[in-house]
């Protein structure tokens, strides 16, 4: 078993992003790319990960700056922030961090960005694109997980691929990416989902299996084909007794078994989670060139 190695893939792009906005922006004095982050509430895991993407901005050198709101914000005043941040061009792009509260409908306000900043490419707008193969920013965590394959030189083309889970961040645009006319790309792909009958016997066909179920664990050795590629999106806190923080995190897949029977697995954390924060950085690379829309 080797490891598909998020945490070493994402240095290396984040290196060369770092030497971009050095050539392209700061060299010639211009600004360099300014991402700008929009977290309403205190979700722990929402803080965490806008946390980890100014982080990311710092170290290769983009600007970031984050829009805090409270729990209780309303439609109109997030609409009004939204307005406010396509209007401003000192940012090329900014992401609505989700969930948002239950008095905000999501798709109201992802539909009231404007698709050229849109670098968390959840817009109608970009995932019509990305279905028809035009250029787009594409959703980080599917983006990321194609470039990690890309990047260990494994082949989709005419392969099964099995994706478990059909969420609007992942499962849906990942299953719709692998089997674009593209490569990677070109797999036959099948999207489980919690209507799926007999799940263990579609993921035991699996060359490549996709895990972004939300399920602590769900995936055993048994359900895996041998030399499998597994790729890993879920990330669970779980209560440890090896830790200074008292908890560790898990993903979807049993990784200690699982592990012995595939030939690729991403580990959790260090897996899909560094490489959706290094793609979110390359869409924001992509629109402050205007290379997109
Ligand atoms: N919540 C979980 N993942 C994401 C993401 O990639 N982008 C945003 N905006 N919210 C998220």
């Amino acid at each position: 078993m080797k490891l598909l190695d998020g945490k070493l893939v994402a240095d290396q792009i984040k290196s060369e992003i770092a030497a971009e906005v050095k050539d392209h922006f700061k060299d010639k004095g211009l600004e360099p790319p300014h991402l700008a982050a929009v977290l309403v509430g205190e979700d722990p895991a929402s803080q965490t990960y806008v946390a980890a993407k100014e982080k990311a901005c710092r170290e290769v050198g983009f600007t970031s700056s984050v829009y805090r709101y409270p729990e209780n914000i309303t439609r109109e005043k997030l609409l009004e922030v939204v307005d406010f941040l396509n209007a401003d061009d000192e940012i090329n792009g900014f992401i609505v961090q989700l969930p948002l509260p239950a008095q905000i409908n999501e798709h109201e306000i992802i539909e009231r960005i404007d698709p050229a900043k849109d670098v968390d490419g959840f817009h109608p707008v970009n995932i019509g694109k990305m279905v028809l193969n035009l250029p787009c920013y594409l959703p980080a965590t599917p983006f990321g997980i194609i470039t990690l394959l890309e990047r260990y030189n494994i082949e989709t083309a005419g392969k099964n691929i099995v994706v478990l889970g059909r969420s609007h961040i992942v499962g849906t645009p990942v299953s719709i990416l692998l089997s674009r006319k593209s490569n990677p790309g070109n797999a036959t792909v099948t999207l489980c989902h919690s209507f799926s009958k007999d799940i263990h016997a579609i993921t035991a066909q699996a060359d490549i299996l996709i895990v972004a179920m939300g399920k602590e664990g769900f995936v055993k050795a048994d359900m895996v084909k041998q030399d499998a590629v597994v790729v890993d999106v879920g990330v669970h806190r779980v209560p440890s007794v090896d830790t200074k923080s008292g908890f560790r995190l898990k993903g979807d897949v049993d990784f200690e078994r699982v592990s012995r029977k595939c030939s690729y697995i991403t580990p959790v954390p260090g897996g899909v989670g560094p490489m959706t924060i290094v793609s979110l950085l390359r869409n924001t690379l992509r629109a402050a060139k205007k290379e997109v829309i």
